[in-house]
């Protein structure tokens, strides 16, 4: 019975230092090392091809592999960057350039949609930070004279899905996710782009912030515009749950995009609207910081995770935090940057043995039942740019901690 009894008061003792990742240190260089195994491992599977890897799906282990016109192409390219910038392996250095100058053919066809940005500023946009070459730069400014073509100058924005103008009667669609390519464009007009590529990307900021977010600040997924007048017709969702719920990878890349918005202007409407909208994902984010695919799913607690989201917003708040002209809030937004990569990093989250990728547990479109709880390539991304971010300020500050 003593036995019994004592045993009882160990087990939980046991099951939570065997299964509780809050039992595991968080080290921003580890988990690069981690990226960097997990990067050799995706290498030997598919070596240098001219195809992409982009989803592993629950039951599978093995790469999906996608041609460059997907949208999720940039992700690779831009992730080999990031681990070539960790470690200055030049092998990783090679495939980085392979899989970044596959993608230049997109900077000399139409635009189809609005994802260029992702593709080649993920891709090529990291090739001209890391090594400067000249090429690279040259690409990165056509494709965004491309984008550029999206652009309607009644209503404002670009439009993002010219494939859905009739199929869903949607005249002129923007969507959240949007404001991602933006950051193209301001990069091309401040280094021998046009001018008008800012003008562009300014105006579709603001006219966004004005019609895409609810009172509460949470975001439509799609904006739909009237090509005549102009005006905002309805806001409506395509990979949410509801017209008026909050999908969480939207409202990722809304925060994401107005820091980087306010980041290119330094106009401070654009910070406060970060604040606004970065509040509104924050307050409601589950105990672990890795949202449900949508915040108003229906079955919450048993919806599948979007850890994509979780990744999106902690590279976003990294940077915020710098941005930021109230210390306080900043030193906040760093904390929670961390405690989210904190939860990212764990045996929850990591994929560790049992898949090339990084991450798992991500959700890429629950409505039409594709990528659901699945390892995607873009949360991979948005991890190892938030890691090499938080590497980056603890090592300008000299510290491990999560002091500002
Ligand atoms: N930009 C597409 C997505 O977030 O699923």
């Amino acid at each position: 019975m003593k036995n019994l009894i004592v045993a009882g008061l160990l087990m939980p003792v046991l099951f939570c230092f065997c299964t509780n990742p809050k039992s595991e240190s968080f080290d921003v260089n580890q988990s690069l090392d981690y990226c960097n195994d997990q990067v050799n491992k995706t290498l030997t599977e598919i070596g240098d091809t001219n195809m992409l890897p982009t989803n592993i799906l629950d039951s599978v282990k093995h790469w999906k592999m996608v041609e460059i016109r997907a949208w999720t192409s940039g992700f690779w390219p831009g992730i080999l960057w990031y681990d070539y910038e960790h470690t200055k392996n030049e092998e990783i250095k090679a495939h980085a350039i392979h899989y970044t100058e596959i993608l230049e053919p997109l900077s000399r066809s139409r635009a189809t949609d609005h994802d260029l940005g992702f593709k080649v500023f993920c891709s090529f946009g990291n090739a001209y930070r890391l090594t400067g070459n000249e090429a690279y730069k040259e690409v990165i400014i056509r494709t965004a004279d491309t984008l550029a073509t999206l652009y309607n100058p009644v209503v404002g924005t670009l439009l993002s899905w010219p494939g859905m103008v009739k199929k869903m009667d949607w005249p002129h669609n923007t969507i959240v996710d949007n404001l991602m390519n933006l950051e193209m464009l301001f990069w091309a007009s401040k280094n021998g782009g046009s001018k008008d590529l800012y003008d562009i990307a300014l105006s579709h900021a603001k006219v966004t912030m004005q019609n895409h977010f609810r009172e509460d600040g949470s975001s439509y997924h799609v904006a739909v515009y009237d090509t005549i007048s102009g005006k905002f017709i309805k806001g409506v969702t395509h990979q949410g749950y509801a017209d008026n719920t909050m999908w969480a990878r939207g409202q990722a890349w809304g925060i994401y995009g107005y820091t980087m918005i306010y980041r290119e202007t330094g106009d401070k409407t654009f910070l406060r609207f970060a604040e606004k909208i970065t509040d509104v994902f924050l307050k409601r984010l589950p105990e672990d910081r890795v949202p449900y695919w949508d915040f108003d799913a229906p079955g919450i607690p048993n919806e599948p995770k979007d850890a994509s989201a979780s990744a999106i917003v902690a590279s976003a708040l990294l940077e915020l935090s710098q941005l930021e002209d109230n210390a306080e809030l900043g030193k906040k937004y760093k904390q929670t940057a961390i405690k989210i990569l904190e939860s990212l990093s764990s045996a929850n989250y990591q994929s560790r043995d049992t898949k090339p990728s990084f991450l798992l547990h991500s959700t890429g479109h629950k409505p039409n039942g594709g990528e659901v709880d699945a390892a995607i390539i873009y949360a991979d991304y948005y991890y190892i740019e938030a890691l090499t971010r938080l590497a980056k300020l603890q090592s300008a500050s000299g510290t491990k901690s999560d002091e500002n």
